[in-house]
């Protein structure tokens, strides 16, 4: 069976990879340092997946420590999850973004390099886009950032791209996420996010059980339809098997690849209100807030490339991802506590 090695295995999207990954019939080592997320999620992936999860917890940083592991897993191919990813915290400690996100990354390619594995799918963003000039947003499209978590992922392919051109046993799938949401279908993994939610969805369910009085909607006058934000809402479900279909391709001998996973729609603030009041049941008072800085008023993915070259589609809708959190949220309504 192939091994994949899995960095940042007990986070949101590494978490429901795990479990997409398990599926498609390949072997998972999973690593983590728990620095955003919780050893809770280990005995659920074990039962949804009907297996022991082989874990080892382990700073990518650590390249010594990860280098053996990848040695003695016999590892074939990794995906890299683990790095931060909120914005405001990036341009708060700038610093400690740089070292975790691109010095995590370049101490895994390190250890894979080491062991002779050059088959990696790297988690970016669709932030290297910047404010897009153009709807929906091809690959090729211009690249920009305009903070550090930004350039963190955008460094990050960039450093991955001399690599490959250096050393071309290197292939790469860079996956850029639109805005991944929702949980697994079961309800009994999802988002847990530390302190006060960053992003729409996790807030507006904490709003709807009852944790979080209202929603601050970031703006009610862009030049969109109802004047709210629009976003590429992606299941992350759907998202999960789009890295499978990646890794499979790269298995199979493929070029590396630059792709875009979303779902190609666009869904304002306020569809994402009404659709979770639908899905929940509950209301979800909110009032219209200030813009939020370096927002971009719509953003949404082009689609083709990833079905043509992946043969990957999102299959969920928005009514599917707001019921699918509202599982995870009404079953866990303090998350993995
Ligand atoms: C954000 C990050 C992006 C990152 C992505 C995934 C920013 C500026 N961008 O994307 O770099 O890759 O998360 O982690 O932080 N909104 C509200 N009220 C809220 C929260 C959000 O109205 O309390 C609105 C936003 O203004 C936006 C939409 O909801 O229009 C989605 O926001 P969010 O979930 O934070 O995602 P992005 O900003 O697209």
């Amino acid at each position: 069976m192939t091994k994949i090695l899995l960095t940042g295995a007990t986070g949101y999207i590494g978490s429901h990879t795990w479990l997409a990954l398990v599926d498609a019939g390949f072997e998972v080592v999973g690593v983590d340092d728990f620095s955003n997320s919780a050893p809770a999620v280990l005995p659920r992936i074990a039962r949804l997946s009907g297996r022991e999860p082989v874990f080892e917890r382990l700073d990518v940083g650590d390249t010594a420590a990860l280098s053996a592991l990848v040695a003695r897993e016999r590892i074939d191919a990794a995906v890299h999850f683990a790095a931060s990813k909120a914005v405001g915290e990036s341009m708060e400690q700038p610093l400690a973004y740089f070292r975790n996100n691109l010095g995590g990354l370049i101490s895994t390619a390190q250890a894979l390099q080491a062991n002779g594995v050059h088959c990696f799918v790297f988690s970016s963003s669709a932030t290297v886009y910047g404010t897009p000039e153009a709807l929906p947003i091809p690959e090729s499209a211009p690249l920009s950032t305009a903070n550090p978590y930004g350039l963190t992922k955008l460094h990050g392919e960039q450093l991955l791209r001399e690599l490959e051109r250096c050393d071309p046993r290197w292939r790469i799938a860079y996956l850029r996420y639109f805005n991944p949401v929702g949980a697994h279908e079961s309800g009994d993994i999802g988002e847990d996010p530390r302190g006060t939610p960053n992003n729409l969805m996790p807030y507006v369910a904490q709003v709807a059980i009852g944790r979080r009085e209202r929603l601050q909607v970031f703006g009610g006058d862009y030049p969109t339809p109802d004047g709210t934000g629009v976003r590429d809402y992606v299941h992350v479900m759907d998202l999960a098997e789009g890295h499978v279909a990646a890794l499979r391709r790269l298995l199979d001998g493929a070029d590396s690849m630059t792709v875009n996973l979303g779902t190609g729609r666009g869904h304002s603030v306020l569809e994402v209100v009404r659709a979770y009041e639908r899905a929940s049941g509950r209301r979800v008072p909110y009032d219209i807030a200030p813009r939020r800085p370096g927002d971009v008023a719509a953003c949404y993915a082009d689609v083709g490339l990833a079905a043509r070259l992946l043969g990957w589609r999102a299959r969920r809708d928005l009514a599917a991802m707001c019921e699918d959190s509202w599982r995870w949220q009404s079953k866990n309504p303090q998350g993995y506590a």
